[in-house]
């Protein structure tokens, strides 16, 4: 070494990095300390700076960035980057199987099974070895360069290398993405400096590669695994594992996790293998890539116009994702229960983009501990309302204190009172919140049924002051209206046509309107059954109540708190003076629907407006079934509140999922 000309001895300081870069990047299997690498690296350095000329674009010190560009240009493909179909279903994966036998007519068919990597894809060149070109996906045809910026990827090598002699031409397809554990410290380190945290880790890794600045890039940590050689001067190899092995033997990152299956069986056991340690991966992952190993078998299937005829993603159920939460607000019902809702740094998830979660009460969120600035999993489980699933403890940060309900209404600044675990305004209508929501559950298709009194002409009414509480509905004008905005002579007549038609209501769906606590639909049929006008129900003793089946003592107390309120009592007052007719309910209710013969009811979670017994009473008296566990044959499956973990078997299952509001639009006679 001593003799050696600076020449030679940059070329071999060059090979000995490249190769723990190798060893420490992609094998995660270092051998030398990083205090010994370091010397090695800034003897690079100095001899390139001493001899500039020396200097090249693929030496390992090159990998910290240029100067920023004006933009990122456009890069044609050499081959199109194409998509992949994806199916989310066991039975899907045994048709692709069929299909393919069907197709290449044999009985036998080899697969390579490997993690569907969630990140962003990229197509990367080398030629004579060293790595001169890369883009990212862009429409499939036309990407953006990002060669400099690749470049700083460490696990990305700039020089092929390797026993096997590289290809002189060689275009190869990754994923670029971020490891979870080094989004958590970047997205900490942003917040710090006051910048905006990344919603997840594709997000960070897609920002941080597609960057005019590539300085900014090498600081990001980025990870790159390859899974495909578009291209090649010389002969492929015959399989895709063998494609797989040939990267690696030239020092590409390729996946480590992968499976050559002898059968789809093997495939389906890969996959769940696959699932089970997914949680425990260091990166995220959204699925499994199925190929057909043998090369020419692909060529003979070929393509469609975005996808590949011969691999296919096969997608694991819909996912939590992870983000950070920047506040909690308070919402105010129409009952006026407050709601902890916790505004998120807008996220994606499973395809939609999520920026607020429901924390459901002041008990979650201690029993979650979750705080402002916390980093959560948040989960959207099919139409339910998304919700926080768990706080991510980050090491070493700094946290905010608890979350505690505030104890005066953020709308109308009433004291604030505590039920169990429930907090509510005491401000009932003088709180706008609980005016509006009350109006406009008055008005609802199930209550007084009121065509043409929405939300948006709810709140202007009572913005405008015209309605105080539910009596007021009744002494609106036509001229009232036409003040409002939007509305017009007709639309006014109308509405007040629609008013008119809802003061002949039974007592059942006046009893529902009211809003009061714990009478859903269910309770109010039961209940104008049992006591048939409205002065004898309140005239009733919460012992009376108690009497009737399906009320218990949460109900009574709720009946007779609100009748025994003055301001209830007068609203109901100036209704029937206003001409609200209550008719008596009918006698037997319609003859027994059969219009859920054949469907299957599951349960999950609490429901606000039915105990589990009367849900499966109404079910039940329509025909239809009500099973405790979910199966493919389940028709249904009834999310309520915190559902557990039957709500993630309907989603595996592809079962149609309902809210509770679907549920009593499904179960109840138009
Ligand atoms: S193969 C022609 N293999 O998934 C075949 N793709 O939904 C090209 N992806 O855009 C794709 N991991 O970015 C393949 N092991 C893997 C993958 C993978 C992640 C991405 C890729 C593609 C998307 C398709």
């Amino acid at each position: 070494m001593p003799h050696s000309t600076p020449e030679e001895r940059i070329a071999a300081l060059r090979r000995e990095i490249r190769h723990h870069d190798h060893l420490y990047y992609t094998k995660d299997r270092p051998e030398i300390s990083d205090a010994e690498y370091d010397r090695l690296f800034r003897e690079l350095v100095e001899l390139e700076t001493a001899h500039p000329d020396l200097l090249t674009s693929d030496s390992p010190t090159q990998r910290v960035g240029a100067p920023p560009l004006d933009e990122l240009s456009k890069v044609p493909h050499e081959k199109p980057m194409l998509s992949l179909d994806s199916i989310t279903d066991h039975e899907d994966v045994l048709a692709f199987d069929q299909r393919m036998k069907r197709e290449l007519e044999t009985g036998h068919i080899v697969y390579t099974a490997e993690p569907k990597f969630d990140g962003l894809s990229v197509e990367l060149v080398y030629d004579q070895g060293r790595f001169v070109r890369g883009a990212t996906r862009g429409d499939g045809r036309v990407g953006e360069d990002v060669t400099i910026n690749l470049r700083t990827i460490r696990s990305l090598p700039l020089q092929l290398s390797g026993n096997a002699a590289p290809p002189s031409h060689l275009v190869v397809r990754g994923e670029v993405y971020m490891r979870l554990d080094e989004f958590q410290i970047l997205n900490r380190r942003m917040t710090e400096r006051g910048e905006e945290a990344f919603a997840n880790p594709r997000n960070a890794a897609a920002g941080s590669l597609r960057q005019l600045d590539s300085r900014i890039t090498a600081s990001r940590p980025l990870t790159l695994t390859c899974y495909d050689i578009m291209a090649l001067a010389g002969q492929a190899p015959a399989t895709h594992w063998d494609e797989l092995e040939a990267l690696a033997a030239w020092g590409l990152p390729v996946p480590e996790h992968r499976r050559r299956c002898q059968s789809i069986e093997e495939v389906l056991s890969f996959q769940q293998d696959t699932d089970a340690m997914r949680d425990s991966l260091p990166f995220e992952i959204d699925g499994v890539v199925v190929k057909l190993d043998r090369r020419d078998w692909q060529d003979q299937l070929g393509s469609k116009s975005r996808s590949p005829r011969w691999a296919i993603a096969y997608k694991f159920a819909p996912r939590k994702e992870i983000t950070v939460i920047q506040d909690i607000a308070v919402s105010v019902g129409r009952t006026g229960t407050l709601t902890p809702l916790a505004l998120l740094k807008p996220v994606e998830v499973g395809g939609v983009t999520i920026s607020r979660a429901t924390l459901h009460n002041a008990d979650e969120v201690a029993r979650k501990d979750v705080r402002i600035g916390d980093t959560v999993k948040v989960e959207r489980a099919g139409d339910v309302i998304p919700a926080i699933a768990e706080r991510v403890p980050v090491p070493g940060e700094s946290r905010q204190e608890p979350f505690v309900m505030p104890d005066h209404c953020p709308v109308c600044g009433s004291a604030v009172a505590r039920e169990g675990a429930y907090f509510y305004c005491t401000g009932q209508t003088v709180c706008v919140a609980q005016l509006k929501g009350a109006i406009e559950h008055f008005a609802s298709k199930s209550a007084l049924n009121i065509e043409g009194l929405g939300k948006k002409t709810v709140a202007q009414l009572v913005e405008a002051g015209m309605v105080r509480d539910l009596a007021d509905l009744y002494s609106l004008t036509k001229e009232q209206l036409l003040t409002l905005e939007g509305f017009a002579d007709r639309s006014a007549t109308l509405l007040m046509e629609s008013i008119e038609r809802s003061k002949a209501v039974s007592l059942e769906r006046l009893l529902m309107g009211l809003g009061i606590r714990q009478v859903g639909q269910h309770i109010a049929r039961v209940l104008a059954k049992q006591f048939g006008t409205l002065a004898r129900l309140m005239a009733a003793t919460q012992e009376e109540f108690l009497q009737v089946r399906e009320i218990g003592p949460e109900i009574s107390a709720s009946l007779t708190s609100f009748f025994s309120e003055a301001r209830n009592r007068d609203v109901i007052d100036r209704l029937i003076d206003r001409g609200l007719m209550v008719a008596p309910p009918e006698t037997e209710a319609t003859p027994a629907s059969q219009s859920l013969a054949g469907k299957t009811f599951v349960f999950t979670g609490g429901l606000a407006g039915y105990s589990r017994d009367q849900a499966k009473q109404m079910v039940e008296q329509q025909g239809g079934l009500v099973s405790s566990s979910v199966s493919k044959k389940t028709s249904y499956v009834v999310a309520g509140t915190d559902p557990g973990s039957k709500l993630d078997q309907a989603q595996k299952l592809g079962v149609q999922i309902l809210t509770e509001a679907e549920f009593t639009a499904l179960v109840t006679p138009a």
